[in-house]
């Protein structure tokens, strides 16, 4: 497990931005693994940048979508399927027959899930997964207590969660109670992750994840078992973390 400190959220973007550049030359069909929050805004931003100067394409490339709010549809403005649209795909070249987010709207969701499962499977596993982190240790929408052997599977979300979220609904009664998320195992299976946080409010979720038991009430800490994480951090997020 990595850290990397990083000055502001500006080099903490372009940093990132980097990891995803660097996939992408190494393995122009790469499976990308993407995530919504704000922290991830300013790396999609430089993406875009780095497309627009002809730094990068993802015309080979795949994605798939950590997860999605149940009962909402794909135009609904607070949708995760909208807001990659917004921040991302709309700027490049990500064919939208490869661009894979979860559905809000399914009717079956225990055969929805596996097909997701499958159709990730079918594109050869992710490549580089990006992740924020929840404020009480989450990672996609795999809050407290959500198994870490867990696949693709519907949630309910915690309270915390829907406080932290009602920021972006007109009120804290329209967040979705519900949501489609990757597992904790689904996430594990990429070859590599990167998982970006700042500011003070995220540093309990951080020292927990990368300083605490691997348990299920802070989902964020499986990643000390993985062989390739690499946590970018603010000096705000990092500052419970015990000195080395
Ligand atoms: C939501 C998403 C997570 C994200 C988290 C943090 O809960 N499902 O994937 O990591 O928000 O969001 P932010 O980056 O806005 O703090």
């Amino acid at each position: 497990m990595n850290v990397v400190l990083c000055d502001d959220y500006q080099q903490m973007s372009t940093q990132a931005a980097t990891v995803f550049a660097e996939c992408l030359a190494a393995n122009p069909a790469a499976v990308l693994g993407l995530a919504t929050g704000s922290t991830p805004i300013g790396v999609y931003e430089n993406l875009i940048a780095r497309f627009k100067a002809g730094e990068i394409s993802f015309a080979e490339a795949t994605s798939f979508n950590l997860d999605e709010y149940i009962g909402l549809h794909r135009d609904h403005p607070q949708s995760y399927y909208y807001f990659m649209h917004q921040q991302l795909f709309n700027h490049v070249d990500l064919p939208s027959q490869r661009i894979f987010v979860p559905s809000g709207v399914e009717s079956d969701y225990g055969a929805y899930c596996q097909w997701y499962e499958d159709r990730i499977t079918e594109a050869g596993g992710i490549d580089l997964q990006i992740l924020g982190i929840g404020s009480d240790g989450h990672i996609a929408f795999n809050e407290p207590g959500t198994a870490l052997g867990s696949r693709t599977h519907i949630t309910e979300l915690d309270h915390q969660t829907i406080d932290d979220n009602a920021r972006f609904f007109q009120s804290k009664a329209e967040v979705p109670r519900r949501a489609i998320t990757m597992g904790v195992a689904t996430i594990m299976d990429a070859r590599k992750i990167i998982l970006l946080a700042t500011g003070e409010h995220k540093a309990t979720a951080i020292r927990d994840a990368i300083a605490g038991p691997v348990s299920s009430e802070c989902t964020a800490s499986a990643l000390q078992q993985h062989p390739d994480v690499t946590f970018y951090l603010d000096s705000a997020a990092a500052c419970l973390l015990p000195a080395e």
